[in-house]
């Protein structure tokens, strides 16, 4: 047969190989060994250690890369400190000129980034050129806008600062790119580190900040492996991490850095399920499942790892499956027909190998195409398994390769219960031809982005990011943002060499030490015209009205709507202003605290609550509040002595409570503008069960200014009132037995706050912590928050003004309940 006639036969590709020659020459006039890029200059220290990085379709190496070590850390860490001020200072429209021309010089080197990423990485030409580099400009170029709109669209908000951010090798520039555009369109400055498999990107990238004139120190490119990471999250002078990789890492992370005020994001694994249901269309199907799995060797953290897929189409989609893999190409990266590229290194196959056999030792049925694999370099075939139990192993950890679980279920429940069924919650994906079951599984799905009839799109425009253990914190979108900035009011009460007279009026720190410092005579009485603190005893029905002294009253725990003794038997006294005992309040333990959230969880119906619904609720929790006026702020004075703030602690609480109820229906999210065929759906989901450990300050309006706005926005919560003075919090559920709360949506359990505190950050039945509490106290919360990487938010013992309307009722509150849930809705034919 002539050549011709044997290509219309076989319809074979033939080899289409893209030059690897602009990259390894790019190499080469740096001998083939690169320094490190600190302050503007490449740095080679002489004491450094190098590692070679190889090219993993051959495994031949590539080039010597250093290993940072204490000193380059604090050097690149140093540089950065040194040009912030000067970068935040810089003003929005400049950090988007700069921003623009990164992406310009992305764009401009498009090739060279392409194809040194796949000889580096090992990922397939088509991938780096058609889908990653891309991405890399688009954001830039999406943030040079931001960097424009942030003064007026973030008008309360200033730089966290110095921000150290450690990527992973699966998609080397582009995650370089979700971490430094936000970063620096905020105004900070960062210190980058990637992965020491996959430095060289990284490296051309600090070139062409270089060529695009960025300041020095703006941005820092350090390399090494875990222990270079490692000291960069241990720096003292580091104010954010931002990490990508596994959740083993991560929750070290998350150890290392409690109590040090970092901020964090986590963007950890996954074990994605890709749901099928019957009405899908299955060749469509067929080209997600691709996607899904087999782009980037698998090696992707939101993968579509578990396909679940409705019993009777079952077989048809195996079958067809099993006919499309035999046609998928695994092979030279730089091939611009191959499909499937190599394996970053050998311990990664060595990973993936183990996990398949582990696979068939348990009984799954394995599957893969007859033809094999390149003998030489990481490959591994597209891989299926069948007959897979929802327990198993492979079914359950993060593989990390071309490996796909099918398992398959009756209904959509089931279909939600299986897909829920793991410790992560990075992403799913739903096909289905009807929008209304699609849309209707979507939210009850527990995963930061949820693609409908399509998989793994990404864009600058919507957030990424996880639910549970696959992390926290998104990357993308409006939401992306808040993971680079910090208050203003926070700013200015932490910065330590700022004039009172330099602070935003209203917004000088007050000591968060039990005393309730308002000003007097701003009498502003919502609802209560004219009311004066009552006295002890006074309006209270157990108290006497005839000079006898009041019953003896000891105020019991909240749970699940119930007053309950205290599972210790034991209460504490609480003292007044003047030294005597007001009364007692039950002293909780663990076991109450295990009540209570059992009770919140059993409350889910409220979070399935319409806004308008939660919103009716907390009005009347108000109202009848304001009923309790005179009595609450009785309660107040004779714990602080202060008649006028108590007064005042009153009304400012019954505000709160409004505007909670008003935002219970307009917290709305909002249509990303991603540039598909898409509407992108960002929704704030509640977190679910929330723990709120009370200050000592305001023991009424903190209590109501935070559980409050946690509670309209759908969280059921477990409070821990101030240990000092938690009688407001104990009265207060009376409050909420007569306003309609339904049963376990707020529970109290008094006692000794850091104790219970620390019971909650260890519990993996709940899904956040807000803790307003000393740096002791933040430091535990957030080091036991990591068992199930539950979702924190600390005051580090900073003083916060509950009276002031940013720091007591700001939209941070909003922020903290809910979770950003990314929707992708295709439309057209
Ligand atoms: P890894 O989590 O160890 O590496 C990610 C990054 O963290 C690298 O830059 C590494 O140098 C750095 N690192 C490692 N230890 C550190 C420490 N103690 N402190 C600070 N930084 C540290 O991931 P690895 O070992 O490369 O891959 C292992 C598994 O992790 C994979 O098989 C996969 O399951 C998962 N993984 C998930 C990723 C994701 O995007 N979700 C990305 C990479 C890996």
């Amino acid at each position: 047969m002539s050549t011709i006639s044997r290509i219309f036969e076989t319809l074979e590709y033939g080899p289409a190989p893209e030059s690897a020659s602009p990259a390894l020459a790019w190499l080469a006039e740096k001998g083939n060994a690169l320094g490190l890029f600190i302050g503007g200059e490449w740095v080679t220290p002489p004491d450094a250690g190098f590692f070679e990085t190889a090219n993993p379709a051959t495994g031949k190496p590539l080039a010597r890369v250093t290993q940072a070590g204490q000193g380059e850390v604090d050097a690149a860490v140093r540089a950065a400190r040194l040009a912030q001020p000067g970068w935040a200072a810089a003003g929005g429209h400049a950090r988007a000129r700069y921003l623009y021309a990164i992406a310009r010089q992305v764009q401009r080197n498009s090739r060279l980034f392409s194809v040194l990423e796949s000889l580096d990485n090992g990922k397939p030409i088509r991938e780096s050129r058609d889908i990653d580099v891309p991405l890399v400009a688009r954001h830039f170029y999406h943030h040079a806008g931001w960097a424009q709109l942030m003064d007026a669209e973030l008008p309360d908000s200033a730089p966290v600062g110095v921000v150290g951010q450690i990527i992973p090798w699966n998609f080397p520039l582009l995650m370089l790119a979700w971490k430094i555009a936000p970063a620096l369109a905020m105004g900070n400055t960062v210190v980058l580190k990637p992965a020491e498999f996959t430095s060289l990107t990284a490296l051309l990238f600090a070139e062409i900040c270089a060529a695009a004139g960025l300041p020095a120190g703006v941005v820092n490119v350090i390399t090494g492996d875990g222990r270079t990471g490692a000291l960069l999250v241990e720096h003292p002078d580091v104010d954010k991490i931002a990490f990508t990789g596994s959740t083993d890492v991560g929750r070290l992370i998350r150890v290392a850095t409690a109590g040090s005020g970092k901020k964090l994001s986590l963007e950890l694994g996954g074990k994605s399920p890709f749901l099928v249901f019957e009405d899908a269309d299955l060749d469509s199907v067929v080209e997600g499942v691709v996607d899904a799995i087999w782009f980037n060797q698998g090696q992707v953290c939101c993968a579509g790892s578990r396909i679940l897929v409705q019993e009777g189409i079952a077989d048809r989609l195996i079958a067809k499956l099993r006919a499309r893999m035999e046609t998928l190409r695994v092979g030279d990266p730089l091939d611009k027909a191959v499909d499937i590229g190599a394996i970053v290194a050998p311990v990664q196959l060595d990973r993936i190998r183990e996990l398949v056999r582990q696979g068939q030792e348990e009984g799954a049925t394995m599957w893969q195409p007859s033809w094999t694999c390149p003998a030489e370099g990481c490959f591994f075939p597209p891989t299926l398994f069948t007959n897979v139990s929802p327990s198993s192993t492979v079914a359950q950890v993060e593989i990390f390769g071309p490996v796909v679980v099918l398992m398959s279920f009756r209904t959509p429940e089931e279909a939600v219960e299986l897909a829920n069924n793991t410790r992560y919650g990075l992403a799913a994906s739903v096909w289905s031809e009807s929008v209304n079951l699609a849309l209707d599984v979507a939210p009850k799905l527990a995963a930061g982005t949820v693609w409908i009839n399509c998989t793994n799109v990404f864009d600058a425009a919507a957030g990424f990011g996880g639910y549970r253990e696959s992390g926290f914190g998104r990357e993308g979108g409006r939401e992306g943002l808040r993971e680079y900035v910090r208050p203003k009011w926070e700013a200015v009460a932490a910065g330590p060499d700022r004039s009172p007279a330099e602070r935003t009026p209203g917004t000088e720190p007050k000591p968060d030490d039990g005393s309730t410092t308002q000003p007097h005579g701003d009498p502003l009485r919502t609802g209560v015209p004219g009311h004066a603190p009552a006295k002890p005893g006074e309006g209270d029905r157990h108290g006497d009205r005839h000079g006898l002294p009041p019953i003896d009253r000891t105020a019991k725990l909240y749970i699940g709507g119930k007053q309950v003794r205290p599972d210790s038997g034991y209460s504490t006294p609480v003292s007044g202003a003047a030294g005597t005992t007001l009364g007692d309040v039950g002293t909780g333990n663990r076991k109450d605290i295990r009540n209570a959230v059992e009770a919140a969880h059993k409350a889910a119906a409220w979070t399935r609550a319409t806004g308008h619904a939660r919103a009716q609720v907390l009005f009347y929790v108000a109202e009848n509040l304001a009923a309790r006026a005179a009595e609450m702020a009785g309660r107040l004075a004779a714990m602080s002595g202060d008649d006028a703030a108590a007064v005042r602690e009153v009304d400012l609480s019954i505000e709160r409570l409004y505007a909670a109820a008003a935002w219970a229906d307009k917290w709305d999210g909002a249509v990303h503008h991603t540039p598909f065929r898409n509407v992108t759906l960002a929704m704030p989901e509640p977190l679910g069960v929330v723990g709120i450990v009370c200050p000592d300050a305001y023991p009424l309006l903190a209590f109501v200014s935070a559980v409050a706005p946690a509670v309209a926005l759908g969280n059921r919560v477990v409070a821990v009132p101030s240990e000092r003075a938690p009688l407001a919090a104990t009265d207060f559920y009376q409050v909420l037995d007569t306003s309609d709360v339904p049963a376990g949506v707020v529970n109290i359990v008094t006692g000794p706050s850091a104790e219970l505190a620390a019971v909650l950050a260890a519990h993996d039945d709940v899904d956040g912590i807000w803790h307003f509490g000393s740096l002791a106290g933040a430091t535990d919360v957030e080091r036991l928050s990591a068992g199930n990487m539950k979702r924190t938010w600390v005051g580090y013992g900073r003083a916060r003004d509950w009276a002031d309307p940013v720091q007591g009722g700001g939209r941070e509150f909003l922020e903290h309940a809910t979770q950003v849930k990314n929707i992708w809705v295709p439309y057209g034919e």
